[in-house]
C-alpha cells in the first residue's frame, strides 16, 4: 500500500461532512482557508507573470508551490471534503514528475486515490478534466502533493470546479485534456481521437516524447518512418527508435521498438541511440546510427559513434557485432560527431555518409565513402559554414533535386539548405536558405523513395516548454511527408505529398471566386486541407489574410502584405503557449496569383504556398470553437481564388 493511500485510509476515520459547495476551491480569499496546509512548499499568490509569461490563473488568486520557498520546498495542501459530482476539473501547472508532484482526488472513506495528475514543465496553468460519474455522491477531498525538491519541483493549482466547465466563463468551452481521458485500449484511431490536441494525420507517439524522424526509406514497397523516442515520459530522455509503416505513406502503423539504449549505468544515464538513417542492403533492412554514451555516467567513453544494425524482416532489428563502424570523429570535431545519413551515390556506385559535426565556431559535414556498407574511408569535410549558421550543424542531408544537389543542415531550431553541385566528393553551394520558415520545422530528414521522388519530413517540435499535450502523457509530432523542388527563382521548396488526398473524408467547403470585405468564415473543422489563393491583381486591400483555429477568444493569423511580398504567420494568440510571429518574403506566381495550401491538424498548421514556401507551427487552441478558418482583408477587399477545404481523415 502506497504512503498516500494509508495515509488517506488513517484519516478516513474521522467523521466526515461533506460540503455540497466546498470553500475556496478557487482561492479567490487569497489565502488557504478551507485548505489543510503541511509542509512550507503552498502559498496563496496575487502573482500574474513569472519571468518567461503569464501564470493565467483564474480570477486573482492561486495556489503556488513556488513563489513562498522555490522548488526545495515539500508539503501538501488537502481541500474540505466535498460530494464528487459527474465531472471534476482545475487548472495545473508547475514541474512534471507522477512520483513526487501531483494532484489527486481521494476517496474520503477509504482514501482510494482515484485520478492523479503531474504537471507538465510549465508555469502556464492548463484545465484538467476528470470524469467522476462512478463516484457521484461519495465524500471526496482533492490534495496536491510536493516532495520534489529539485529543479522544477514545483506545482500550482486554481480553480477547482466541482460542475461542468462547459461554459469557461466567455461562453466557449474549454478543451478537455488530462490522460484519463485517453482509454489505454481499443483501435489506435479511436484511442488517438479521444486526445482533444492530438494530430490526427501526423505522427505521434502513443504514450512518451519523440523528436527527429529518421531512418525513412521506401523498403520492399512500404514507407518506413523510425523517430527519435523516450517511451517512458513526455520529454527527451535515453533514445530509442519507434518504428511505423505504411504501404501508402500516409496510412501509418506502429511497430515494436526498433533499437533500445542499453541499461542505464546511473539513474541520469542518458546513454542512448541518437539520429541515423536506413538503406536497402540487398534485402537487408540496415540502419546507420549515432551510438551516444553520456561521458557523465561513463567517464572517458567516446561520447558519439556510428553504429550499424540489420534486419532480415524489417521489424526486429540486431545491431551488429562489429560496431562502431567508425569510432570516433576526424581530427577537430570538437563540437560534435552525429546523425550518419547514409546513401547511394550514382557518381561512382559508391556508398556515401554524411555526419554533422562542428569546429571552431562554425557548423560542418563530414564525407565517408564506402564499397561494401562495411568499411569506410574519411573524404573530408564537405562543406564548412562561415560561423553566421551556427556552431554545430546535426542531420545532415545531401540529395538529388531538380539537376542539382541539396544539402540540408539542422542548427538550433533552424533547418537550412545548400543548393549546388556535388561531383560525388565534392560539394559547390550555389544559393542557400531555409527550408520552412515557421517557428517548428528542425531536424528534416531527405529520401529518394521508389518512384525517384525526393521526399522529406521534420519534427514538428514545440521549441519549448508550453506543450499541453504532455498532460495527455506524450509529446512532440512529425510533419506530413512533403517532396522537395527546386522553384522557378532558384530556391529549394516543398509541398505535401499528393497522397495526401487519399485521407480527405469529406468536402467542407467549395467555392468560386469570391470577394471578400471583412471576416468571412470559408470553413469549419480541425484536421482540415485548405487550398485556396488571392488573386492579387484585383485584390485592393493594403493586407489580406486567413485567421486559423479561431473564435471570440483565440486565433492564429496569416496575413499577406501585397506590397511588400510578406508573409506572417502570428500564433501569439493562438491558444496554451506563447506563440511568436514568423515571416518569410513570398513573390506572387507570374500571373500574380497567390496560392496558399494550408493543412490544420488539432494543434499543428503547415503552411505551403503556391511558389514552395512552407511555414509550420504548433498551436494548442483553448477552446472547442477555436475552429474556424475564415478570410479577411484590411483596407479593400481580397479577391479569393476558388477555394476547396477538405476535412481530413486519421493516419492510424
Ligand atoms: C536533433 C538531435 C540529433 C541527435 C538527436 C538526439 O534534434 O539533436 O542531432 O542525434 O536529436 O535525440
Amino acid at each position: 500500500m502506497s504512503r498516500r493511500i494509508a495515509a488517506a485510509l488513517a484519516l478516513s476515520v474521522l467523521p466526515v461532512t461533506p460540503t455540497a459547495t466546498p470553500p475556496n476551491l478557487d482561492f479567490e480569499s487569497c489565502d488557504t482557508a478551507g485548505w489543510a496546509v503541511t509542509g512550507d512548499a503552498f502559498s496563496v499568490t496575487r502573482e500574474t507573470t513569472w519571468w518567461g509569461g503569464t501564470f493565467d490563473q483564474h480570477g486573482v488568486c492561486f495556489l503556488s508551490g513556488y513563489l513562498a520557498n522555490q522548488d526545495k520546498a515539500t508539503g501538501t495542501a488537502r481541500s474540505s471534503t466535498f460530494p464528487a459530482t459527474d465531472e471534476l476539473s482545475f487548472l495545473i501547472g508547475g514541474g512534471y514528475d507522477p512520483q513526487n508532484l501531483y494532484v489527486e482526488l481521494v476517496r474520503a472513506a477509504d482514501g482510494q486515490v482515484l485520478d492523479r495528475q503531474t504537471g507538465w514543465n510549465s508555469e502556464q496553468l492548463a484545465r484538467i478534466t476528470w470524469d467522476t460519474s462512478a463516484v457521484r455522491g461519495q465524500s471526496v477531498y482533492l490534495e496536491a502533493v510536493d516532495t520534489a525538491t529539485g529543479g522544477w519541483g514545483h506545482l500550482n493549482l486554481d480553480d477547482v470546479r466541482t460542475t461542468n466547465v462547459d461554459d469557461a466563463g466567455n461562453g466557449l468551452t474549454a478543451r478537455k485534456l488530462g490522460s484519463a481521458r485517453q482509454p489505454a485500449t481499443g483501435p489506435a484511431p479511436a484511442r488517438y481521437a479521444a486526445d482533444p490536441l492530438r494530430p490526427q494525420y501526423h505522427y505521434t507517439p502513443y504514450q512518451g516524447w519523440i523528436n527527429d524522424p529518421i531512418g525513412l526509406i521506401q523498403f520492399n514497397g512500404q514507407y518506413n518512418l523510425f523517430a527519435q523516442y523516450y517511451p517512458d515520459a513526455p520529454f527527451w530522455g535515453p533514445m530509442h527508435w519507434a518504428h511505423a509503416r505504411s504501404a501508402d505513406g500516409v496510412h501509418w502503423t506502429n511497430l515494436p521498438v526498433a533499437l533500445t539504449p542499453p541499461p542505464p549505468a546511473t539513474p541520469s544515464d542518458t546513454t542512448g541511440e541518437w539520429s541515423g538513417s536506413a538503406v536497402d542492403d540487398n534485402g537487408v533492412l540496415r540502419l546507420f546510427y549515432t551510438h551516444f554514451t553520456d561521458t557523465g555516467a561513463h567517464p572517458g567513453a567516446t561520447p558519439e559513434q556510428v553504429f550499424t544494425a540489420t534486419s532480415a524482416d524489417g521489424v526486429t532489428f540486431t545491431p551488429s557485432p562489429a560496431n562502431p563502424v567508425i569510432a570516433a570523429p576526424p581530427a577537430d570535431s570538437e563540437a560534435g560527431f552525429r546523425d550518419p545519413k547514409v546513401f547511394r551515390d550514382p557518381h561512382d556506385g559508391l556508398w556515401k555518409m554524411v555526419v554533422g559535426s562542428g569546429h571552431n565556431g562554425h557548423g560542418e559535414v563530414h564525407l565517408y565513402s564506402s564499397p561494401d556498407l562495411r568499411t569506410w574511408t574519411y573524404r573530408g569535410v564537405l562543406l564548412a559554414g562561415d560561423g553566421s549558421t551556427g556552431g554545430m550543424w546535426e542531420c545532415p542531408n545531401l540529395i538529388p533535386v531538380g539537376g542539382q544537389w541539396a544539402l540540408l543542415v539542422s542548427e538550433n531550431g533552424t533547418e537550412h539548405y545548400f543548393l549546388g553541385d556535388f561531383d560525388g566528393s565534392t560539394f559547390t553551394p550555389r544559393t542557400s536558405g531555409q527550408l520552412d520558415a515557421g517557428p517548428n520545422f528542425y531536424a528534416a530528414q531527405a529520401f529518394v523513395d521508389a518512384s525517384g521522388r525526393p521526399l522529406v519530413m521534420g519534427w514538428m517540435n514545440n521549441g519549448g516548454a508550453f506543450d499541453p499535450n504532455r498532460l495527455d502523457g506524450w509529446s512532440q509530432s512529425e510533419t506530413v511527408t512533403r517532396v522537395l523542388s527546386v522553384e522557378s527563382d532558384g530556391t529549394l521548396g516543398t509541398a505535401p505529398v499528393p497522397e495526401l488526398s487519399r485521407l480527405h473524408t469529406s468536402l467542407a467547403a467549395h467555392n468560386g471566386v469570391r470577394v471578400i470585405r471583412q471576416d468571412t468564415p470559408i470553413a469549419a473543422g480541425d484536421s482540415l486541407d485548405i487550398n485556396t489563393g488571392f488573386d492579387l491583381t484585383r485584390s485592393t486591400g493594403t493586407s489580406l489574410g486567413l485567421r486559423l483555429f479561431s473564435s471570440s477568444a483565440e486565433g492564429v493569423v496569416l496575413t499577406y502584405d501585397p506590397a511588400s511580398h510578406q508573409l506572417t504567420l502570428d500564433t501569439r494568440n493562438s491558444g496554451y503557449g506563447g506563440g511568436s510571429v514568423s515571416t518569410a518574403a513570398v513573390s506572387p506566381d507570374a500571373t500574380g496569383q497567390l496560392g496558399l495550401r494550408v493543412l490544420t491538424d488539432r494543434s499543428s498548421i503547415e503552411v505551403f504556398t503556391s511558389t514552395g514556401v512552407a511555414l509550420t507551427a504548433r498551436v494548442y487552441p483553448r477552446y472547442t470553437q477555436s475552429n474556424t478558418v475564415s478570410a479577411f482583408a484590411v483596407g479593400g477587399n481580397a479577391v479569393l481564388t476558388g477555394t476547396t477545404v477538405w476535412s481530413m481523415g486519421s493516419a492510424w
